[in-house]
């Protein structure tokens, strides 16, 4: 049986919000809240319900808001409390609801608790991160480099998992687990409604098994956070890189009041093979992982997260579709295929208008720590050719180009120069163009998430996966009782299709021109249709 609270949450679709790429109202450069408030009828009109919008704390900005200086107030490019309060409420009068990015792994070394915990052994704030006299072992960290790094003031090392300035908070001390909690208090009590946790997986570290990550009390340490009564309405999802299905279940079963959700990657970690450039996706491993998570998901009442972009990865259609002349086609597939399954979708910013790829030339144009400490690493090491390539590969810039809403100059984001590079490609992929055209992706989801809402076999119903078909399709057959959806989806060559026994499919849903689109027949590259039976 579906708790009331699955069956809830089961209806939400969100959208990430990269703040500082998203609108710029006072021409600073910088996207802020007042530029968000004034493109909330945009997404409403998209069909979303709830925005999950990257951190928007103090903040020196070394990853882009994720190394925070304070916890309970807001960056002052983004605007004020005052601004959050309003947008808060105009979210809410939308029947949207806004879940905010807890990073509670790590904050910024220019912490007051930091600042404070380096200066020596025994002052109250001395256990809030990890110290030890010599590194305890060899972690490295995510951006390059030893995990390690020694603090003169202190003369000892302190840990950080990813930037130098980014320091572990050491969960095992209660009185930072405390902090967390008033942090999370801090924000349920103006109104917001979850969080999306990042790294959350880390918060607990194994220093005997020797990994960063998934610790013996990482369960523990997030049922006291959001275990709470004041936590219960709210949801939450967690970044868990780690998590198999074992951990995805505890994490998720309601009796344990953990979390409501997790983000997992293992589709987002393939067709990575060669370091230097993306080999494309081999579709029967994509849908050997969607097909293994649906069943997982529906077995075990877990609210599964639908989503393949984000600020962090390449944006989907470059890399594993056609971002040319099938830029429409590959965007409303792929879009097709993750969110007609059971979960909860979540679009990143640019998705809906189908952005691509922007690869930086040079250095200078890039803003992303990961890509920027990995060119210095490499340097030496690479052709220069090769080195760009590389270094564009994992470059998060890729994502984070500011969104574009017209052809004017810096694309209608800002009347400056923004504190990126402004998309490459916004005269000919923005969102007033996209709106005009015949071939709108943005048309294309608001039919797409209409159809999701309106059909209860989607957020709710049983996933089949139908035998049979070419290795160049994926056909999936969703049903709630006497309702079943069937949904077609062809991969990049035209393909035909024959299957037997769907004699009744009438069409809901095609990316393509077609007046009727048979069941049985050709398909045409990237193309989708969608039955009800
Ligand atoms: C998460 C965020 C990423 C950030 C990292 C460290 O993976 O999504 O943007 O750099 O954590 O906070
Ligand atoms: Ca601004």
């Amino acid at each position: 049986m579906l708790t009331k609270k699955y069956q809830d949450f089961s209806s939400l679709i969100f959208y990430q919000v990269y703040l500082r790429s998203f609108k710029d109202t006072n021409n600073d450069g910088i996207g802020d809240l007042p530029g968000l408030l004034s493109r909330l009828d945009y997404l409403k009109d998209l069909g979303i319900n709830a925005i999950w919008l990257s951190p928007y704390f103090k903040s020196p900005n070394d990853d882009c808001g994720y190394d925070i200086s304070d916890y309970c107030d807001i960056m002052d490019e983004f605007g004020t409390l005052d601004d959050f309060k309003v947008l808060i409420k105009e979210m809410h009068q939308r029947g949207m609801k806004l879940i905010l990015d807890l990073v509670a792994n790590h904050s910024s070394t220019a912490h007051t608790w930091f600042q404070e915990s380096r200066k020596s052994k025994d002052n109250p704030y001395s256990d809030y991160y990890y110290w030890f006299d010599n590194p305890p072992n060899d972690w490295t960290a995510c951006f390059g480099g030893s995990a390690w790094e020694y603090e003169p003031l202190r003369q000892q090392y302190y840990l950080h998992s990813y930037a130098v300035s980014q320091a572990d908070l050491n969960w095992e001390n209660p009185q930072v687990r405390k902090a967390m909690q008033a942090v999370v208090d801090f924000w349920v009590n103006l109104g917001v409604d979850g969080f999306r946790c990042d790294v959350l997986d880390q918060i607990s570290k194994d220093f005997i098994k020797k990994q960063n990550g998934n610790g013996p009390r990482l369960h523990e340490f997030i049922h006291e956070l959001f275990g709470r009564p004041n936590c219960e309405p709210i949801f939450t999802v967690g970044e868990c890189w780690s998590a198999d299905e074992r951990n995805i279940r505890e994490l998720t079963q309601d009796f344990r009041k953990e979390l409501s959700s997790v983000f997992q990657f293992q589709h987002l970690s393939i067709g990575t093979r060669d370091d230097y450039g993306v080999t494309g996706v081999d579709l029967s491993q994509l849908k050997a992982i969607l097909v293994k998570w649906q069943r997982f998901a529906i077995d075990n009442d877990t609210l599964y997260t639908l989503f393949y972009e984000n600020h962090d990865q390449l944006r989907y259609i470059s890399k594993f579709g056609n971002d040319q002349e099938l830029r429409y086609e590959s965007a409303t597939m792929f879009a097709t295929l993750f969110y007609l399954l059971r979960g909860i979708p979540f679009l990143y910013q640019g998705q809906e208008i189908g952005m691509t790829n922007s690869y930086s030339q040079s250095i200078d144009e890039i803003r992303d720590i990961q890509a920027f400490n990995y060119f210095h690493e490499h340097k030496d090491k690479l052709p220069s050719d090769l080195l760009m390539k590389a270094v564009n590969f994992r470059n998060r810039d890729n994502a984070r180009r500011p969104m574009p809403w017209n052809a004017s100059p810096h694309a209608g984001f800002s009347k400056v120069e923004p504190w990126i590079p402004t998309y490459r490609r916004y005269l000919e992929i923005n969102v007033e163009k996209d709106l005009q055209s015949p071939k709108s992706i943005y048309r294309f989801y608001q039919r797409l998430l209409t159809l999701r809402k309106t059909h209860p076999e989607v957020t709710l119903g049983d996933f089949k996966d139908v035998q049979d078909v070419p290795e160049s399709c994926f056909v999936y057959e969703r049903s709630l009782r006497n309702d079943k959806l069937l949904v077609v989806i062809n991969f990049k060559d035209p393909t035909e299709i024959n299957l037997i026994g769907f004699d009744s499919a009438k069409l809901l849903l095609s990316n393509y021109d077609h007046k009727k689109r048979p069941l049985n027949g050709f398909y045409e590259p990237y193309e989708i249709a969608v039955y009800s039976l």
